[in-house]
């Protein structure tokens, strides 16, 4: 049995959640040998550490502290820290999740180097390359050698981009797995009493996208939706450095406090968000991976965002597309209020399987 070092990437706040149940399935394989890499992307105790507590992920065994910055600055220092490392370890797989800048930038370090990508979460389009995602998105599906799908329609864009089907595999959502895995702990969270929101109508909302938070015209916007929200909800938004930021910087803090059913909070960790999501009647967001955790969980979600890269969670009937468009904003919170919004269905294999498949998929390819 051939050994198989396997070197795994993390960055920022959504990759955790993505590379968690990964690292618990290698332990069943005693010929794969992880190691962990945190790019230092996100630093803060909330955006990072304390998800490694909550799912239970070891310490990185390497980090190469790039931290904030402009997208060369980041790509810059993490193509340029990691490269010692892959010299030293000499793995056999370079494995990187999702679709942020530490994703794409030791995509391309690793395959420089002729090692072997193994990119989770592939195929996944937005058609719009105005989002730093979109391109991170397309180099690392371009280069990689194991493209690992999480929805059907990752098959069908990398097929029309001309990646041979022979290196795609639709597995399911790891991130699921992790939501699946996690819902004993999820029950126990005392995030809802801490905050007296016990028995409450809540609404979640999280927005951090550049398109929305970075002009002061957006946030306005934002306001003013957030605003026409029925006044016996109360709506929880946690508030993303980015976003907290900008609103300070446009002098909008107070504006937003002044709304008598708005909850700031800080970022907050996996375990308590999952609660409060799964508690919420609606969630109102523009996080990739929020419209996913929402539709698994049978929550409507308005995302505010102008297109998705994640269509099956409009199909299953759990999200729309609305951006910042307070017609259709309102007309969508009726919908969901009234008696007939559709029931939500099940996405494909959104069953907490999805790493099982990935690991055994990598073993046999490597003992072929
Ligand atoms: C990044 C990802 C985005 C993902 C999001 C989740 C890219 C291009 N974007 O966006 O896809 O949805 O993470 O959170 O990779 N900051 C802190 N503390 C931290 C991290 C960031 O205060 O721990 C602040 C800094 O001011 C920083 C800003 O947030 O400049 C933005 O961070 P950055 O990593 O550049 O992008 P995100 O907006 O977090």
């Amino acid at each position: 049995m051939a050994q198989i070092k396997i070197i795994n990437v993390v960055g920022a706040r959504p990759n955790f959640m993505k590379i968690a149940p990964l690292m618990k399935e290698y332990l069943r394989y005693p010929e794969i040998s992880p190691i962990l890499v945190h790019t230092g992307q996100h630093y803060d105790y909330q955006m990072s550490e304390s998800f490694f507590k909550s799912l239970g992920i070891k310490n990185p065994d390497y980090n190469l502290e790039v931290g904030s910055g402009t997208h060369a600055q980041q790509f810059g220092k993490i193509i340029e820290r990691l490269e010692p490392i892959l010299l030293k370890e000499k793995p056999n797989l370079v494995l990187v999740v999702g679709d942020v800048n530490s994703t794409a930038a030791c995509a391309i370090t690793a395959k420089k180097m002729n090692i072997p990508v193994a990119h989770i979460e592939s195929g996944l389009r937005s058609f719009d390359q105005e989002m730093p995602e979109e391109i991170n998105r397309i180099i690392t599906d371009h280069i990689s050698d194991l493209l690992f799908v999480s929805e059907k329609s990752g098959i069908k864009n990398l097929k029309k981009e001309g990646i041979s089907s022979k290196k795609t595999y639709f597995v399911g959502n790891v991130m699921i797995d992790t939501l699946i895995n996690s819902l004993p702990q999820i029950e126990k969270s005392e995030i809802l009493k801490k905050n007296n929101l016990e028995n409450k109508r809540i609404v979640l909302t999280t927005i951090h996208r550049p398109s929305n938070v970075d002009s002061k015209e957006k946030l306005e916007k934002i306001l003013e939706i957030l605003n026409k929200i029925e006044k016996n909800s109360i709506i929880v938004f946690p508030m993303h450095p980015r976003t907290k930021k900008n609103i300070e910087l446009f002098d909008l803090m107070e504006k937003f406090k002044s709304l008598k059913n708005l909850l700031i909070l800080d970022p907050i960790e996996y375990l308590d968000l999952i609660k409060i999501l799964k508690n919420s009647w609606l969630v109102i967001t523009d996080s990739g991976g929020i419209q996913e955790e929402a539709a698994f969980l049978k929550i409507p979600t308005i995302t505010i965002r102008e297109n998705t890269e994640r269509p099956a969670t409009i199909t299953c009937g759990a999200n729309i597309i609305t951006g910042l468009n307070t017609k259709k904003i309102a007309s969508q919170i009726k919908k969901i209020s009234s008696k007939k919004y559709p029931k939500i269905k099940n996405i494909p294999l959104y069953d907490g399987k999805a790493a099982k498949r990935i690991v055994s998929i990598i073993t046999k390819k490597y003992n072929a």
